[in-house]
């Protein structure tokens, strides 16, 4: 497989919580492909120190930032453009969280504040390390931006609760932003919608192990891992995508496009 495709560049890498996280995968392909990077996560996160391991394997810094803080958006961004030695190239946001879906609570039954703090870190934060880059003027000419995301911001999967809205809001941005970051930076900026993959965040879903399963047979290849969806976003970070903005990019194995699979048939038939 091609090799350097980030060579010399820099980034951001949010959301490496364990080795199942997906930004974790993406760090490992990162270095792989000769990028530098900063490691972030929130403080709280810092506490299960397995960062640290991924830190010393890719030769990164970690620097703690609650990503719906714009203050410490404003200090991660710019002491990366430090440590680094120079503007960014790509930043992954690979954050998501939804406090009904921690607490059971269902969809038709919201605590709206656990609502609108499940769409300030899972959407809102991803247009303010937007913002914040933009205003710090922290982001190289065709640099690239990528969020993850989930199908379910166009399709109903009942207990993905208000993960939904927050997904949707999210793609949303990515379009919006995208907009605004391509005129006057050349900056693109894309989702990904990952298939269900087993991590901390996903496993939070009620049923999500008979989930994967389902999506497993209703997907032509298979559902994606997460060490794929890597090195799918290390080509949205490399200069081979140049032209890919404000898109909702499936990554899924064709569960998007599939109605029905003749083994998922065959499980009702008598
Ligand atoms: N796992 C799946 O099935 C799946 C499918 C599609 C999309 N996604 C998305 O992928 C992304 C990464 O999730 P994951 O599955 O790797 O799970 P994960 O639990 O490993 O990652 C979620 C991360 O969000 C971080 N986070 C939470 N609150 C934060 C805050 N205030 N500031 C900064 N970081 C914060 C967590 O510490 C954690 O590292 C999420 O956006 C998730 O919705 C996951």
């Amino acid at each position: 497989m091609a090799k350097g495709l980030l060579e010399g560049k820099r980034g951001i890498i949010f959301g490496a919580l364990n080795n199942q996280s997906i930004a974790w995968h993406v760090a490992e392909k990162a270095h792989e492909h000769g990028a530098k990077f900063v490691l972030t996560n929130a403080p709280i996160a810092m506490r299960m120190g397995e960062i640290n391991e991924l830190a010393s394997k890719t030769g990164s810094k970690i620097i703690p930032a609650d990503a719906t803080s714009v203050e410490d958006l404003e200090k991660l961004i710019s002491q990366s453009m430090e440590i680094l030695g120079g503007k960014i190239d790509f930043i992954l946001h690979s954050i998501g969280m939804s406090v009904n879906v921690r607490k059971g609570n269902h969809y038709t039954s919201e605590n709206y504040d656990y609502t609108m703090k499940g769409l300030d870190v899972s959407a809102l934060s991803f247009h303010k390390v937007m913002q914040t880059a933009m205003k710090l003027d922290a982001m190289n000419e065709w640099g690239s931006i990528v969020a993850l995301s989930y199908i379910a911001a166009q399709r109903v999967f009942p207990d993905y609760n208000d993960m939904a809205d927050n997904k949707a809001y999210l793609e949303s941005i990515a379009r919006s932003f995208g907009y605004h970051y391509g005129v006057q930076k050349k900056v693109r900026v894309n989702t990904i919608s990952q298939s269900p993959t087993m991590t901390t965040a996903g496993s939070g879903v009620k049923g999500f192990s008979e989930f994967i399963s389902f999506s497993e047979k209703m997907s032509p290849l298979g559902n994606a891992d997460a060490e794929s969806c890597a090195d799918y976003c290390v080509t949205l970070f490399s200069d081979l995508t140049r032209y890919v903005t404000m898109q909702n990019l499936f990554h899924d194995g064709g569960f998007s496009n599939t109605g029905v699979t003749t083994e998922v048939i065959e499980k009702f038939s008598n």
